[in-house]
């Protein structure tokens, strides 16, 4: 029997609270499996940031990435060892760099998926540079911003179009809005989307693997209650119709850990953001949800990890166009493409792996979660955030929030 230790890499920037509470639980579990004729260990170590040489091997089989969605250095280094040494990373790089917001609307739409009404705007303003005045002359066409509020219809949100944490998303309910809007956006390409409002939910699912978490979002509240705490606040169907869109689109797009937000309205739920591969793992935002995320995580790189997993490099769309082109209902569609997703994330092999081989980490999650480790995790992260004299009062929010979260759960038996 071979042996080994799978080894699996943390790339981080600024996180300081969901790496710790991994690691202790990645040792706590002290696991020796034996999958597919091996012997398997393993350990976890944090990705440094050096020179390498394109042909210096990697030591890793699986890395959870926090960092090159900004940070290019490490994102062509995570390139290289996918190519070069078989790296399996979540999420898919290249589909990080070039699936804009802007594509994940065209994408679900060609799907069928109900997003809302979607423009596109050229910029207002430009850098210089060679060809541009040339170009503008040659084919920029005029347009009147009042006809194309009026096509859409007030109220829309105008964002850009890339996403963002927020930044540049504006409601606008009438004409002046757009033109002062616009004015001020400068050289940033904006997305306007027809509102869906008023909704009677707003909900933010998040996926990692084949693990889902629905929760009720407030938008409009302080970042440290936005993810709120209900717990089977949607009807099965509901919950189902989340569930499938948010696996379709993370299959779709090679993103094994992503968020999707949803609106419903009538009935029906419209996505309107869900190209937010690496979304916030913070236990100040998370607090009452962070357990499942920090679970799910082990869950899943530890499976990719023993399977050696093979990376889908190249994402292959035709089978989801395929499925959009028959003449199914909606519905059938959006079961169909989930069909695809699970068969893509290996859910039936995943749910017995981590029967036969994980059955102690709820226990150990119980404890650790309730440990003096813990709670010195999140007094870490709030320290680096809040001002002094909110310290204690947000460590102890965020702390009691963990506490009711066992409480409900219960001792696992
Ligand atoms: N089509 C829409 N209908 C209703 N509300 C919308 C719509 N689009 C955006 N919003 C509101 O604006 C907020 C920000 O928009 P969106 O989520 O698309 O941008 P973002 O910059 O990606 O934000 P995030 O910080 O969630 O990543 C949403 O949380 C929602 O409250
Ligand atoms: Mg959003």
């Amino acid at each position: 029997m071979s042996e080994r230790t799978a080894t699996i890499g943390l790339s981080l920037g600024a996180d300081i609270c969901w790496p710790i509470c991994y690691e202790t639980l990645l040792t706590d579990l002290n696991l020796n499996i034996r999958h597919n004729g091996e012997q398997i260990r393993f350990a976890s170590e944090r990705v440094t940031i050096e020179p390498f040489n394109l042909q210096q091997p990697v030591k890793y089989d699986v890395v959870i990435d926090r960092l090159t969605h900004w940070y290019s250095t490490s994102r062509e280094w995570i390139k290289k060892a996918i190519l070069l040494d078989d790296l399996y990373v979540y999420n898919n790089p290249w589909s990080l760099q070039s699936n804009e917001k802007h594509t994940s609307y065209a994408a679900m739409l060609r799907l069928g998926l109900p997003v809302p009404e979607t423009w596109m705007l050229p910029p207002k303003a430009y850098e210089e540079s060679d060809d541009l005045q040339e170009t503008l002359r040659k084919y920029a066409r005029m347009f009147s911003l009042d006809d194309i509020g009026n096509e859409l219809g007030y109220p829309f949100f105008m964002k850009p179009y890339h996403g963002g944490g927020w930044k540049g998303v504006t409601k606008i309910d009438n004409a002046a809005d757009l033109q002062a809007a616009y004015d001020a956006s400068g050289t940033e390409v904006m997305n306007l989307q027809s509102a869906v409002l008023p909704h009677d939910w707003f909900v933010r699912c998040v996926g990692l693997g084949p693990q889902l978490r629905k929760v009720n979002y407030d938008p409009g509240a302080p970042l440290h209650d936005r993810y709120c705490m209900d717990v089977d606040f949607l009807s099965a169907e509901d919950q189902s119709v989340l569930e499938d869109m948010t696996l379709t689109i993370n299959s779709f797009f090679g993103w094994d850990f992503n968020s999707c937000e949803a609106l419903r309205r009538d009935g029906i739920w419209h996505p309107i953001d869900f190209a937010n591969a690496c979304p916030d793992s913070q236990v100040t935002s998370l607090h009452y949800h962070f357990p499942w995320l920090i679970k799910a995580n082990l869950r899943w790189s530890i499976y990719c990890a023993a399977t050696q997993r093979g990376m889908h490099r190249t994402l292959d769309w035709d089978p989801y166009f395929a499925i959009a082109d028959t003449d199914r209902s909606p519905r059938e569609k959006l079961s169909a493409y989930a069909a695809l997703a699970n068969q893509r994330f290996e859910t039936e092999q995943f749910n017995e792996f981590c029967d036969k081989h994980l059955p102690h980490l709820d226990e150990l999650a119980y404890r650790f979660f309730a440990s003096g480790t813990m709670r010195d995790a999140i007094h870490q992260k709030v320290s680096s955030l809040f001002p002094e004299h909110e310290i204690e009062e947000f460590t102890e929010l965020f702390w009691s929030r963990i506490q009711l979260w066992r409480e409900q759960e219960g001792q696992p038996q």
